[in-house]
Formats: C-alpha cells, structure tokens, sequence
C-alpha cells in the first residue's frame, strides 16, 4: 500500500500550471514519520482504540454518554459553542458518538475540519461519519506532531487525559502552536471534582484501573502542560460539581 494512498489531488490551472496540492474529502492521509501506534495505546488501550471490534462495539453515543454519566449532552453543546460556521478547524483526535459529524456540521461547507488520529481504525472510523463531506479532511498523525498548517480553532475533546505526562506537554505544546492569529484552543476533559463528590471515589478506582494518565487532570490546571502559556488568554468553565472541564485557551 501507498504511504501516500489517496493523499492528494493536484489540479492544472487553464494554462497548465499545477496548482497548490488539495486534499480529496475525507481520505485518509499518511504521512511519513506520524502512522506509528504510540506504545501507550497497545499497552493501555489496545482494548479501547486499537481493536478493530471493540472499536466496532464502543463507537456509539451510548457508550460515551455512560462514560459521562450522562454528561455527553451537554458537554458537546458547549464544545460546539466555541465553534462558529466557516471555521478552520484542527480535531486533534477522533471521538467516539456524534461529535464529528455535529462538528463538521455546524463548521459547514464555507469552512475545513482537519481531524487527526494516530490510529488508523479511528481515522476510518472518522471518515465514515464525514462521507461526502467535502470540507472534511481525515489524516493519521500524532497531536504533537500534527502538522504546520494554522487554524482558527483547535480542538481536543476528552484526549489529555488518557496521553502520558510527557505526551500531554507535547500534545499541548503542539496544538497551541498551531493556533493562527486571534485563534483558539478548545480542551474538554477531566477536571479535578469537588473533594466531596459523590462520584470522585469511584472515577479515581477508574481512573487506576483503566485509565492511568487520568488523575493528573485532578493534579494539574492544562496551563501547568502548556510550555508557552502566557502567549494565551485562558478561561475554564467546569461543570458536573467540577468533574469536567471545557478550557478555552485564546491567542492573545
Ligand atoms: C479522543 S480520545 C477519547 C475520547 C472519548 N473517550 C471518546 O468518547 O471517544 C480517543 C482517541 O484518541 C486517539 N489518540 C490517542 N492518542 C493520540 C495521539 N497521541 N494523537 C492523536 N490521537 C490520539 C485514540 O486513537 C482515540 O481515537
């Protein structure tokens, strides 16, 4: 198979001169140096991600709003309030549910939607759910390597917590960096809870038994990750008694 199978289109103007590279809807794009699995998603959530039927069996709202305690709702409402029509956007992993078609949606085709994954059953599950989408392009990449392009926003819905202390700061890092002029970055993910609620004990069994990079989202503010965090304005809004955060990080 091609590295670069279905990568790009390079069109001729009148006079024959080709034209900037463009990416065909929704294909999946490998790049070189970004399709490794990092070790972390074979030793911690092979079951999760990588399985191609667990992927199969996982991938529905359901399952994602039992993960929230019924939370998915209204956490996705306020994600795709910083998202306005025309947008460039940077997903930075795929999500399982509805999320990316809700957001490639409400971006419409008068914007781009990127999204990256850097696992390839994730990034052909992403494709399905943007089929004849034309402003949607699907790439395998890692998100702290995701490319130099710039973006009005970029999003990392629910990824943070489950990369390695090292990877967050990359990721981080990373993604800030492509934030273009007066943009912003969007994080949604774990937020340390009230000391008294109700669910905080049972999370952080979860939190040692399945998801191990976790609790340092109760241990850290996401500008504690970011090396460059004064170039940013940042405003969190935590909901559920504090379990959850949406933080807004804006290009100052
Ligand atoms: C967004 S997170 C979790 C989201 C949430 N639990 C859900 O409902 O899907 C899961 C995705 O992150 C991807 N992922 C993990 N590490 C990544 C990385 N370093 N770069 C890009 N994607 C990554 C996984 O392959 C998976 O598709």
């Amino acid at each position: 198979m091609s590295l670069f199978e279905n990568a790009q289109v390079t069109t001729r103007n009148s006079d024959g001169v080709a034209e900037a590279p463009r990416f065909k809807k929704a294909d999946v794009v490998r790049f070189p140096g970004t399709t490794e699995i990092p070790a972390y998603m074979h030793e911690v959530y092979e079951w999760a991600y990588v399985n191609p039927f667990n992927v199969y069996l996982l991938d529905r709202d359901w399952v994602v709003d039992t993960i929230l305690f019924g939370n998915n709702g209204r956490l996705v409402r306020a994600f795709l309030k910083e998202i306005s029509p025309g947008q460039r956007v940077l997903q930075s992993a795929h999500v399982y549910g509805d999320v990316i078609p809700k957001l490639a949606t409400k971006i419409g085709p008068a914007g781009f939607l990127d999204i990256i994954d850097v696992v390839p059953v994730q990034a052909d599950h992403a494709r399905e759910k943007v089929k004849g989408m034309d402003h949607v392009r699907v790439r395998i990449a890692d998100a702290a390597d995701p490319g130099d392009d710039l973006y009005d926003v970029v999003s990392c819905f629910f990824l943070l917590h489950e990369l390695p202390s090292d990877k967050k700061r990359a990721a981080v890092d990373a993604l800030l960096d492509r934030v273009g002029p007066g943009g912003k970055a969007v994080f949604v993910d774990y937020h340390n809870p009230h000391r008294f609620h109700p669910l905080r004990w049972l999370l952080a069994g979860v939190f040692a038994w399945l998801e191990p990079f976790a609790a340092e989202m109760w241990q850290h503010a996401i500008t504690d990750f970011a090396a460059r965090a004064g170039d940013f304005r940042w405003q969190t809004k935590t909901f559920f008694g504090g379990l959850y955060q949406v933080t807004v990080a804006t290009r100052s």
